[in-house]
Formats: C-alpha cells, sequence, structure tokens
C-alpha cells in the first residue's frame, strides 16, 4: 500500500477546510493553540514511517491519555475493571454528569472523563502503593511510543486543574457512591496531568501500533496485552473512542479510534498500522473535524477498514 502517496493526497484534500471548527478553550491553555495545524502520521508494523503536515510536531493528547489509562489498568487489573466501570456507548457529551446520578455513580465506559476518573483512580492505588502514582502512566507511554523523553506540559496541567469544576463534581459522585478510594484531589491532579501529555501524530501513530499487532510491541515484541484483550480495547474504541459521535464516525471511517480535546485521534489498522491525525478545530462532539475527515479519506483512498 502506498500510504505515503494517499496521505499527501488528503492533505490536499482538506487543506481548504483546516480551521473549520473551534479550538478547546474551556481550558484556558489549549485555547491558544492554532487552527491552522495539521498532520498526519502512519506506523506500520514493520516500523515504517510515513508523514504530512506537522506529524512531528508535539501537542496535548488529552483524552487519547484514556486509552493508554485503560490499556495499563487492564494489564495491572483484567477483568475486574469492570466491576467499576462500564462498556456501553453514553450516548451523551465526554463530560456530562446525568448519567452518573441514575447508574449509581458506575460511569457507562473508560473513554469519557467519569470513566477515565476511575480508570486513574485504579492506577492511583496500584502505583502510590509502589511510589511510583506521578510517572507511571507516562513511562508507560515512553515505552509504547519508543521514546524516552515524552513529558506532559505543566502549564496546561495546572490550566486544567483549575478550571476542571464538571471532572472535580464527577470525581466527588462517585466518591458518594463509593466508586473513588483515593483523595479526590489526588486523582484530579493525576487526570489532568495524563492529559496535559505531549506527544506528535508520529508517536502517538508508534503508541498504538502494538494495538494493530495483536496487543505486542512490533520492535521490542513485548505483549502489553493478550490477544482476546487487544480486540477488546480496540473494540470500545470503535463504539465509545469518538464520544457522542462515535456512531457517525463508525459509519464513515470504519476504524478503532480515540479522540482528544487537543485536536488529535488515533486510530488503527488491525494488522497493518497505528495512524494519527491532529487539528486542532473541533466539532461539537469534541473530535477534530479535519482529523474525522481526514481519516475518512484515508479509508477510503486506501480501501482499508476493519469492515
Ligand atoms: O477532562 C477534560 O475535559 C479534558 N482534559 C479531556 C477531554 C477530551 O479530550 C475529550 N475529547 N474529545
Amino acid at each position: 500500500m502506498d500510504y505515503q502517496r494517499i496521505l499527501d493526497r488528503v492533505h490536499a484534500a482538506v487543506k481548504p477546510i483546516i480551521g473549520t471548527g473551534n479550538v478547546a478553550s474551556y481550558i484556558p491553555e489549549l485555547a491558544k493553540v492554532s487552527p491552522a495545524h495539521f498532520g498526519i502520521a502512519i506506523v506500520d508494523l514493520e516500523g515504517q514511517v510515513y508523514r504530512t503536515g506537522d506529524a512531528e510536531v508535539p501537542f496535548s493528547i488529552q483524552s487519547i491519555s484514556k486509552l493508554f489509562g485503560l490499556t495499563l489498568a487492564f494489564h495491572l487489573e483484567g477483568d475486574s475493571v469492570w466491576t467499576r466501570v462500564g462498556r456501553e456507548p453514553s450516548g451523551t457529551p465526554f463530560n456530562s454528569l446525568v448519567q452518573l446520578e441514575q447508574e449509581r455513580g458506575r460511569p457507562r465506559n473508560p473513554f469519557i472523563n467519569a470513566g477515565a476518573l476511575v480508570v486513574t483512580d485504579i492506577l492511583f492505588t496500584h502505583y502510590a502503593a509502589r511510589g511510583g502514582a506521578e510517572n507511571a502512566l507516562i513511562k508507560f507511554i515512553r515505552k509504547l511510543a519508543d521514546r524516552p523523553d515524552i513529558g506532559f506540559d505543566r502549564a496546561v496541567a495546572e490550566s486544567e486543574r483549575r478550571t476542571s469544576h464538571r471532572n472535580a463534581a464527577m470525581a466527588n459522585f462517585m466518591k458518594s457512591f463509593g466508586n473513588l478510594n483515593n483523595d479526590v484531589n489526588d486523582v484530579l491532579e493525576a487526570y489532568c496531568r495524563h492529559c496535559a501529555i505531549e506527544m506528535s501524530c508520529v508517536d502517538l501513530a508508534r503508541a498504538v501500533t502494538f494495538l494493530a499487532n495483536h496487543g505486542v510491541v512490533p520492535w521490542s515484541r513485548e505483549e502489553v496485552l493478550d490477544k482476546s484483550s487487544a480486540k477488546r480495547i480496540s473494540a470500545l474504541m470503535l463504539t465509545c473512542g469518538t464520544y457522542d459521535a462515535a456512531g457517525d464516525f463508525a459509519y464513515r471511517v470504519g476504524l478503532p479510534a480515540k479522540s482528544g480535546v487537543g485536536g488529535g485521534i488515533v486510530a488503527l489498522m488491525p494488522g497493518e498500522c497505528g495512524i494519527c491525525v491532529w487539528s486542532p478545530a473541533l466539532e461539537a462532539s469534541g473530535n477534530s473535524y479535519a482529523g474525522s475527515i481526514a481519516l475518512e479519506m484515508l479509508t477510503s483512498l486506501s480501501g482499508r477498514s476493519i469492515f
């Protein structure tokens, strides 16, 4: 497959729509990012990189961190994760509170904010006992991306923490139902650090390649998840990874994916490659507008999807 030629065609085609939508502004530090960015990268199972545009520019991964958090928690705890968080699409915005009361503090899925707060609580419990809660997820991502200098942007983390009133409400609410074991502030701070991790499209495409390779990091041969678990995480990406737009996204793109309000979307073609696109202006559900159109074009032009 000539991915480079396809990426160049996609880039040329989306140029007129880059910047359509709105850059996330509820986290003040994110509002400073230019909507004019666009980058896309593919990393195949041999480690070959295809890229175009701003594919090497680091950006705030935001909710894409929820994919790595869940992977790590599932790797550590297995199915017991599902006693505390569900696996159904929510059909509501990623920061909605409404279902939490009806469902007694058990979030619908791990990719909405409430679910990721529970996953962060699981990780916090695991790593606090071992003295490494601060950096555990970052270390895990460094290994997946094969890049030791990945870190988080302190200004973004602090900007989010100062304004994360909705996440604080959810965390307190879940605590009241007994579904958060650690101190609410500790969990919120860890969550905001995770969202503020900075990576480029190339880093992210590389970091999700293990999922395209049935749970095994292709270059190190390390098994992060067994084949069945990798299938399950990928299924959750398809059904819940792009929030209340997940049905439309699956219809248009046909790949498991996970988005973030920084404008990044990771996706994977099982057995083939990891993919990441970045363009900061978002549609109403919080997914990159140009990014999702680029992914739709990529699957149309390549004829490859999971269907
Ligand atoms: O908690 C928040 O609202 C953000 N740090 C992350 C939200 C997010 O990325 C949702 N994505 N589309």
